[in-house]
């Protein structure tokens, strides 16, 4: 299953949110193309047969179990990257989190602030370490934020979870731009409708949502989790190498219509 040579081969890569959907699906893309892989994610069960699946194919893989919303998880992960593989060169920080949309003025504070806390804090949190190992590495890197549509505009997702995806692209432009001078490369995907846990729970809550959501899009489409991981790997990979601060659309045109 391992590319000899594949797009990110000798690259150590940190995965969060790694244990379903995109980032799941990002572990598996990750260790064909080579990479050496640090996941982080919540669920340890669901995490380590993820990581069983890939070394048997192969791979190397290590699991942290953390939340990204926790400085001390962060650190974990990153460090085990940098003590097992000797640095971190590539990062998808991937976690997210959806909650029942509401008004904005019916909004309790304790939801906006998981929304706010998981899907834009955690991204600086895991940005701020990777970037000070890729630093420290002195051979730069490249990270990618999954960010969404609705990083680009209002969707049925609700204010916060917009409102957090739209703050994702403001970090990932203005390091794009303090850390080019390292060598650093940081850029989004702005993810349209993919199959996972989130959508799954957002269709169970309201049934008519994937059939409104697909007449929204020319593909006519949900995607699988895999396409999208294809786009973060080479956004992480050097065939990307002039690529930074980009908002890649991964999102069967819906940007586009
Ligand atoms: N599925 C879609 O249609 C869609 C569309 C646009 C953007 N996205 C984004 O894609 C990313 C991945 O979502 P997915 O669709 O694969 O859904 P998913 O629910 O399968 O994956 C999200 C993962 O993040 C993890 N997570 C949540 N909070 C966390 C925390 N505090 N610490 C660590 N991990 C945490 C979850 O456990 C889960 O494994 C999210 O950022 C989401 O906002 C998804």
């Amino acid at each position: 299953m391992r590319e000899q040579g594949g797009m990110l081969a000798g690259k150590v890569m940190m995965i969060t949110g790694a244990s379903s959907g995109i980032g799941a699906a990002a572990a598996r893309v990750g260790a064909q193309q080579g990479a050496a892989l640090v996941l982080m994610a919540r669920r340890t069960q669901r995490l380590g047969l993820l990581a069983e699946e890939l070394r048997d194919k192969g791979a190397e893989v290590s699991c942290v179990q953390g939340d990204v919303t926790d400085a001390g998880d962060v650190v974990r992960a990153v460090d085990s990257a940098v003590r097992r593989y000797g640095g971190l060169h590539a990062a998808f920080n991937n976690a997210g989190v959806v909650t029942e949309p509401a008004l904005l003025h019916e909004t309790d504070e304790a939801q906006f602030d998981t929304v706010l806390d998981v899907n834009f804090r955690g991204v600086w949190l895991c940005m701020k370490h990777q970037i000070k190992a890729m630093i420290a590495s002195g051979v730069g890197g490249a990270i990618v934020n999954n960010s969404s549509v609705a990083g680009l505009r209002a969707t049925s997702a609700g204010p916060s979870y917009v409102a957090a995806k739209h703050a994702v692209l403001g970090l990932t432009k203005s390091a794009a731009a303090q850390y080019a001078g390292h060598g650093i490369r940081v850029n989004a995907l702005a993810t349209g409708l993919t199959r996972s846990e989130m959508s799954e729970g957002v269709f169970a809550r309201d049934p008519g949502a994937e059939e409104r959501m697909r007449r929204r899009n020319p593909q006519a489409r949900v995607a699988e989790p895999e396409e999208v991981a294809q786009a973060a790997a080479w956004l992480c990979s050097d065939l990307a190498s002039f690529v930074t601060g980009a908002t890649l659309a991964v999102d069967g045109g819906a940007g586009a219509w």
